[in-house]
């Protein structure tokens, strides 16, 4: 299938990161206990409705799911994530889980399956997010709910992290994903006469300034490893470890980071 500039479409290929994704996107318990309760309760999820959880990465969602019993179906076009998500599911006791290879712009389900549908951090990568969308819609029950949105990852937020951020646009790699802004996509969707909440979290935690410093040269989010040069790279972390090594004595060192979660409820 080709976007409307005839292209292909862009896949970001995540099996690089798939070993640490969990790591690096790791969220405090008690965080994920508040965005799950919330994530239940507003979509109406039970033991006896399916939710799915498209682009699933390496599960943490889709786990915290089925271990509260709501069965879920996770579909990723990563082998790597879904060879992931699967080890990590066998290390607990999961019930009511199910997982599938395949693309967000062709699900392999029938119309209207799914009571919930959750999408975090995903059509912000798919250059042809409007067939993935219309696809997400299909499936969706009449009356069920879909989540789009993100939750930040530990790191995310760091002073390092938009140190390195800010100096790959300096050094003029620009960065934009291939998809679409999350505010445009709930533009979108109200034209459509959706109805959208938006319920935002916010937490904070301590981060050890080598734990950044690690996950920054590893290269863990899109934005550090896609379209940008090694050599680049290279330069951007010489200059985010010296300002690590001038702000703080010991990189043992936590640094306080806050870790916000946006989510867009969206239903017809
Ligand atoms: C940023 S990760 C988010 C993973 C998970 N939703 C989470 O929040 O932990 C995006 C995931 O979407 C998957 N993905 C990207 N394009 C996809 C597509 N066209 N169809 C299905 N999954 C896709 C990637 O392989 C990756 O696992």
């Amino acid at each position: 299938m080709s976007d409307p500039a005839g292209q292909q479409p862009e896949r970001i290929g995540f099996g690089r990161v798939a070993e640490d994704y969990e790591t690096t996107r790791g969220i405090p318990d008690h965080f994920m206990k508040e965005l799950l309760e919330d994530i239940i309760s507003t979509c109406g999820l039970t033991a006896n409705t399916l939710v799915l959880d498209l682009g699933c990465g390496a599960g943490r969602f889709l786990r915290e799911l089925t271990c509260r019993k709501i069965p879920a179906v996770g579909i990723d076009i990563s082998k790597g994530m879904l060879e992931k998500a699967c080890l990590n599911q066998q290390s607990r006791i999961f019930l009511h889980s199910y997982f599938v290879s395949g693309d967000a712009v062709a699900l392999p389900f029938q119309q209207g399956l799914f009571t919930g549908i959750l999408a975090i951090h995903l059509f912000h990568l798919l250059s042809d997010w409007q067939e993935a969308l219309s696809e997400t819609l299909r499936v969706l029950k009449p009356g069920g709910t879909l989540l789009t949105g993100y939750v930040e990852g530990v790191t995310h937020g760091s002073f390092l992290t938009r140190l390195y951020r800010r100096r790959r646009v300096e050094l003029g790699y620009v960065y934009e994903h291939p998809g679409v802004h999350p505010s445009e996509i709930i533009a979108s969707l109200r034209d459509e006469g959706a109805t959208i909440e938006t319920h935002q979290f916010s937490t904070s935690i301590g981060v050890p300034v080598r734990q950044t410093l690690t996950f920054l040269d590893q290269r863990v989010f899109s934005s550090m490893w896609r379209n940008l040069p090694d050599v680049v790279h290279r330069q951007i972390m010489q200059e985010v470890r010296a300002s690590a090594t001038s702000q703080f004595k010991n990189l043992e060192d936590t640094e306080h980071v806050r870790i916000h979660a946006d989510l867009q409820f969206v239903s017809f």
